[in-house]
């Protein structure tokens, strides 16, 4: 079992922020991976307020992009790199040098990706790798199936991933046929490697994936669930994506005590 932090929701970005900040103040140029999606927002909020306040320096920290989507380019609304511009690495005055992109464009992608992990290889990898978990327990685009010791790989979208993620641009007006049906992402074997790894998860409607991923067996069915075989990974959720975990075994012997 993975160790698990659940919190209010409304502390769900600080506590996030926490661990950043712990990771920042042994090293300012620790190497992050920072995901996409609804989930981090708080945690991107978060990380801008206390800049602003000058409670925390991201200045110094290494960004890696987790995934994007095969011919995004990053002035398109729709590409990952531009929605991590927009929400964290512009307003927090991140140097382009700064952020490792995951590679987008098609003609070279082979060689693009493993000049990606080169490049990680070469900062160290990623001291901590936030990830969100999808509907389907995809973390990055790693679909159930993906191969657990990945690198760095262009791979086909499921239906349902597109269907959620159109909802990300126009107001939740484009159909799932208008997102690319490709996606880039950081490998499964990539992302075990990270040295610390936090799954993020929140909403109600979560509660049912993030149960299997941690209750059920562990199985490239529910990639996320490969997790649990990482020394240093931990889930951060809030109450309502808590609401489908059982109780853990020894919850359950007190009970039979009392
Ligand atoms: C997307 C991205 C993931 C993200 C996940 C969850 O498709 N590929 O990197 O973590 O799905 O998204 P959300 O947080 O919006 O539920």
């Amino acid at each position: 079992m993975l160790p698990v932090d659940v919190v209010p929701i409304q502390d769900f970005g600080a506590k996030a922020a926490d661990h950043l900040a712990s990771v920042l103040r042994r090293k300012a140029e620790a190497v992050i991976g920072f995901p996409t999606g609804n989930t981090p927002l708080p945690l991107y909020q978060e990380l801008l307020s206390r800049q602003a306040k000058g409670q925390i320096a991201l200045g110094q920290m290494r960004a890696v992009m987790l995934d994007d989507y095969l011919g995004a380019r990053p002035d398109q609304e729709i590409s990952f790199r531009n929605w991590l511009d927009r929400h964290l690495f512009v307003p927090a005055g991140l140097d382009p040098r700064r952020i490792l992109p995951i590679p987008t464009q098609p003609q070279n992608i082979a060689a693009d990706c493993r000049d990606y992990e080169n490049r990680l290889n070469a900062w160290g990898g990623c001291d901590l790798l936030f990830l969100g978990l999808g509907l389907n327990g995809h973390v990055g685009f790693n679909e159930p199936g993906a191969d657990p010791d990945s690198i760095t790989h262009v791979t086909p979208l499921s239906q349902i991933s597109r269907q959620v993620n159109a909802a990300y641009w126009k107001h939740g007006s484009l159909s799932a046929d208008s997102v690319p049906e490709y996606g880039v992402t950081m490998g499964l074997g990539t992302i075990l490697r990270a040295r610390e790894i936090i799954l993020l998860v929140r909403g109600a409607e979560k509660a049912g994936i993030l149960a299997r991923t941690l209750q059920a067996e562990i199985t490239p069915a529910i990639p996320a669930s490969l997790l649990r075989r990482h020394a240093r990974a931990r889930v951060l959720c809030d109450v309502a994506a808590a609401g489908e975990l059982k109780p853990s075994p020894p919850q359950r012997a007190q009970e039979v005590e009392s």
